[in-house]
């Protein structure tokens, strides 16, 4: 704990404002909605999440155009990065969670404030992790959460192209585990989302191919930015990397329009 920062677990923090959390969309500013911008005009404070990917700083490139109005109008928030390590040591992972809780729950005692993260604020979002920290610290604590559009969603979008149909069934997932338990996924559900792929894009190529499910997967990046790259197959792909910011979209029965 740094000096002269206060120690939530020590003090009892008498909070006068609300915690919003706010899902500011896949990237494309005109995707965050009208309730996120008018709190994001108003909160004092605007707390972004910052750790191995560029999530955060993509996220405060969606609110830019309300920061440099407030900028125009002398009415800029207080900027607070929370860091959320990517690691499972504990004792990193617990210095963390005091110091987020710390700066939120300081802010908070002077009035309300506002946490960004892109896509929605609960979709496998840091917003989530702070929400189980903090309520460890102090409970009940003041929240509301305003909805983001989910960059799968966005991507159906930009595919121009139904996510499910009638009795079609839904899966998402973090690409996380092993091809085994994602063929499983892929074997019980009509339609699958396929997130954090950048890792190991190659062996669920692989595994797209021999299911010949290559030309019924599409691969989308960056969606909503101008740096957004798409493709309805896996055959061929758009020059590039495979940015953190990129998702599959596999349906089994093939694309519903042209
Ligand atoms: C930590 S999750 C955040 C999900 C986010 N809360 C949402 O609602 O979409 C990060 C993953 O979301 C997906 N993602 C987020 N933004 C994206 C974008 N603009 N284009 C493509 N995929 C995106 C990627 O699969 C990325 O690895």
């Amino acid at each position: 704990m740094e000096e002269g920062r206060e120690n939530p677990e020590e003090k009892d923090f008498a909070l006068v404002g609300t915690l919003y959390g706010i899902g500011v969309g896949p990237g494309d500013p005109e995707l965050l909605t009208i309730k996120a911008a008018r709190i994001l005009r108003e909160v004092p404070v605007i707390a972004v999440p910052t750790s191995y990917s560029d999530a955060g700083s993509l996220a405060m490139e969606v609110i830019a155009p309300i920061l440099e109005e407030r900028a125009r109008a002398g009415r800029s928030p207080e900027i607070v990065s929370l860091l959320f390590p990517m690691t499972r040591d504990e004792g990193i992972l617990r210095k963390a969670r005091e110091e987020n809780g710390a700066l939120l729950l300081g802010a908070l005692s002077r009035g309300d404030a506002a946490f960004v993260a892109l896509g929605d604020i609960l979709f496998y979002s840091t917003f989530g992790n702070l929400l189980t920290g903090l309520s460890s610290i102090r409970s009940p604590l003041p929240v509301e959460v305003v909805p983001g559009v989910t960059s799968f969603a966005a991507a159906a979008g930009r595919l121009v192209e139904p996510l499910v149909q009638g009795s079609e069934r839904l899966a998402v997932l973090p690409a996380v585990y092993d091809p085994a338990e994602i063929e499983a996924v892929l074997d019980r559900f009509e339609v699958v989302v396929l997130m954090k792929i950048n890792k190991v894009f190659g062996e669920v190529r692989d595994l797209l191919a021999r299911k010949n499910l290559l030309d019924r997967s599409a691969f989308v990046a960056m969606v909503g930015r101008p740096e957004e790259r798409i493709s309805r197959t896996l055959d061929r792909l758009p020059p590039g990397a495979v940015p953190y910011m990129s998702l599959l979209v596999v349906r089994k029965n093939g694309w519903l329009t042209p």
